[in-house]
């Protein structure tokens, strides 16, 4: 009989290094960078598609080089008619979230390339994904109003674009800019296990609409992207209004998770999360986000009173689109919009790697079981 699996388990892959990448760093003492460039240095003085050319190019764009990228993702922010069709067809009480998945699913179907698999053809669909995932977003978001979505404008980029197709008004200054700064606080993040997801499905050489596709069925989820939705739940909670130090602290005595809080690598703040808080605070000119920021500040300092852990990126960003407008089904799809550029540099980084992502296990199961037919049974 074989021996005895003697190997030890990392539960939840915990601080285990599954592969060397260049993209993105996440210090847990408190610091990101992409491809080098601490996001604090970059937030104010970049845009949304610096990021994105720079994940996929490796290095920041000048004038031209971004002005040809901005230009291409814009005429890339179209889908084939039967998707169109199909976003139209889905039923009122969709989950947006399966629909962003089948949809880039399906958009594999369309792809103009076809079935090559060359390095220059997936940078090509690499950058029509980075288009093509807010439209969708916002073509669904328009379809489920009844109302039509106006064709990308040549004069805005891909983020006013994005508002623009979404809301089908003009975006104002103050809210293009803080969909940039959302977005580049939102593009990559390490080995998530969304990026990861993608990672494994794109080692076996499977297509990146399929990896894609990994990816946004694991953001989904209430533990990753889905986090956002159930920080807004909280918040709109009526029964938080009253006693939120009373609401918190019966969650955590119930070994309830607090939604937007806690992370696997930062021991101390997430750094997006000042930068979040700062465009929240921009907004407070409202009432509503007034209180909820309000509320916000106070459940923070009780989380951390009692459990000295921080908020993630997914607690003031909920607070932040919800001041957009946003209805909060829609918060992973915006969280999508902006990581389908770090999944997609993830990806193509892994083609090159070009090794199958298959860890081992450990078997605590039985072995050398006694066949017995089933006449016997
Ligand atoms: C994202 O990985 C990434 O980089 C993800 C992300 C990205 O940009 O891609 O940063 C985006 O997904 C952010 C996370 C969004 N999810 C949530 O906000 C859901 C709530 N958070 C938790 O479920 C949790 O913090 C995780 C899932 C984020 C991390 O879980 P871990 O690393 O497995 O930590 P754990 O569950 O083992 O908790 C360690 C301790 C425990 O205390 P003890 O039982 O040891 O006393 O911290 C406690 C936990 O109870 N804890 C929490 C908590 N998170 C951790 N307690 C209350 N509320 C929480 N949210």
């Amino acid at each position: 009989m074989s021996e005895k699996d003697e190997r030890v388990a990392v539960r939840g892959l915990r601080d285990v290094a599954a592969a060397e990448s260049k993209i993105s760093y996440v210090d847990p003492n408190g610091a990101l960078y992409y491809l080098g460039y601490n996001i604090d240095d970059l937030i104010e003085r970049v845009v949304y598609e610096e990021v994105a050319y720079l994940l996929i190019y490796k290095k920041l764009p000048n004038m031209q080089e971004l002005y040809n990228f901005k230009t291409k993702l814009v005429s890339e922010m179209k889908l084939p008619h039967p998707i169109v069709e199909n976003i139209k067809s889905v039923p009122i009480n969709c989950c947006p979230m399966d629909v962003l998945r089948t949809q880039v699913s399906h958009l594999s179907e369309h792809d103009p390339e076809g079935k090559v698999f060359s390095e220059p053809a997936n940078i090509r669909r690499a950058i029509r994904l980075i288009a093509q995932v807010p439209t969708i977003v916002a073509t669904l978001y328009r379809s489920l109003r009844e109302k039509p979505v106006p064709a990308p404008k040549k004069e805005f980029d891909l983020v006013q674009n994005f508002l623009y197709m979404l809301k089908g008004t003009i975006p104002n200054e103050k809210a293009a800019k803080v969909m940039h700064r959302f977005m580049t606080l939102h593009i990559d993040h390490g080995f998530n296990a969304s990026t990861f997801a993608a990672r494994v499905t794109a080692s076996t050489n499977s297509d990146m609409y399929s990896a894609v596709t990994s990816a946004i069925g694991t953001l989904k989820g209430p533990l990753h992207g889905g986090a956002g939705e159930k920080v807004m739940e909280m918040l709109d909670d009526m029964f938080l209004d009253e006693k939120v130090e009373e609401y918190i602290q019966g969650l955590l005595d119930d070994k309830k998770k607090i939604m937007g809080f806690g992370h696997r690598i930062y021991k101390t703040q997430d750094p997006r999360t000042k930068h979040l808080r700062d465009i929240v605070e921009d907004f407070c000119e409202s009432f509503t986000t007034s209180y909820f920021y309000d509320k916000c500040k106070r459940i923070e300092r009780i989380v951390y009173d009692r459990k000295k852990i921080y908020p993630n990126v997914d607690f003031y960003a909920a607070v932040a689109l919800d001041a957009l407008g946003i209805q909060k089904e829609f918060f992973p799809l915006f969280f999508a919009s902006s990581r389908i550029s770090g999944w997609v540099a993830h990806i193509l980084e892994q083609y090159e790697d070009a090794v199958l992502l298959r860890p081992s296990q450990k078997y605590v199961g039985e072995l050398g079981r006694i066949f017995v037919p089933i006449e016997h049974r």
